[in-house]
């Protein structure tokens, strides 16, 4: 089965009077919308910041954390500090702008998560099947439960050696879904709350969180579907933007390295289709609330 999710525009630029708008549906479908010509450009003087050293080693982005604006994850002093901090914010205030450009039905509503600055190989990264983005999946995080909200990501390789980005994606969210559902019981009684009140969840884990980590879990654990499951192979080039609701298109990171992101969260309801919602979806497949 032919995997065929990209949507390409021919956009090159960031502001109002771009080509492409109203893109809603295009989206909330499951599709990934790439700008392979709506790059972003760093100044001479931040171009210094396309190196590892950048990070402090402990995590593996470079952040800045809304509402506060404050800058995580640097190894840097001096006036190198507020430079790097103002090349994030520049690429947070653009891709929201972007955003709600291609999104306008969103204005009021989108709220602006972190946003990061990722100077490392994606190759270099030793972790766990759990935590190996390699691996096609969907984002779901066991500390934060995001109980149906959705996150909405836009992403630009600003390599400066001609790297692309390496992606794989996957199947569409509800064939997906079905592959695994018949194998997920509910939540144990309890757990929920248990693991909000021990604060090893910054809100409560509801069954819709719990379905998403299985799915998450599942799909990473299955060398099978890996390996042999519907995908496509996307290189995303230096120069290209892409923007992708990451809770519901199947996607793996394959290489490449200096990279921005910028995360947005909007609610269910808030959205052009709610029922293409993957909670949506997979109240419908399970015929029952998952709240
Ligand atoms: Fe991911």
């Amino acid at each position: 089965m032919a995997v065929d999710i990209v949507r390409e525009y021919p956009d090159t630029t960031w502001s109002d009077d771009g080509p492409t708008r109203a893109v809603e549906a295009a989206v909330e479908t499951g599709h990934v919308l790439s700008f392979p010509h709506l790059a972003f450009v760093l100044s001479d003087s931040e171009r210094k910041f396309l190196d590892e050293r950048w990070a402090d080693g402990r995590a593996k982005n470079i952040s800045v954390r809304w509402p506060s604006g404050e800058l995580r994850g640097a190894a840097a002093d001096g006036a190198d500090l507020p430079a790097l901090r103002s090349m994030i914010v520049r690429y947070a205030d653009m891709a929201e702008r972007l955003v709600l450009r291609l999104f306008p039905h969103y204005a009021g509503h989108l709220r602006r998560g972190n946003s990061s600055f990722r100077p490392a190989d994606m190759a270099s990264r030793k972790t766990s099947w759990r935590q190996d983005d390699t691996r096609l999946h969907v984002d779901a995080f066991p500390s934060n439960p995001m109980q149906g909200t959705r996150l909405l990501r836009v992403f630009s390789n600003v390599n400066p050696s001609g790297r692309p980005r390496e992606w794989r994606v996957g199947e569409r969210f509800e064939s997906f879904a079905q592959r695994y559902l018949p194998r997920i019981g509910r939540p144990l009684p309890l757990s929920a709350s248990l693991l909000a009140t021990l604060g090893i969840t910054k809100r409560r884990r509801t069954e819709y969180d719990h379905v998403m980590l299985q799915l998450h879990d599942r799909a990473k654990a299955d060398l099978a579907y890996q390996h042999d499951g519907p995908q496509a192979r996307v290189d995303f080039a230096p120069g290209t933007t892409w923007v992708v609701y990451s809770d519901q298109v199947l996607h793996a990171a394959m290489g490449g390295q200096h990279m921005m992101e910028q995360t947005f969260y909007l609610e269910v309801e808030d959205l052009a289709q709610p029922e293409t919602s993957p909670l949506r979806t997979l109240e419908r497949l399970l015929n029952r609330p998952l709240r």
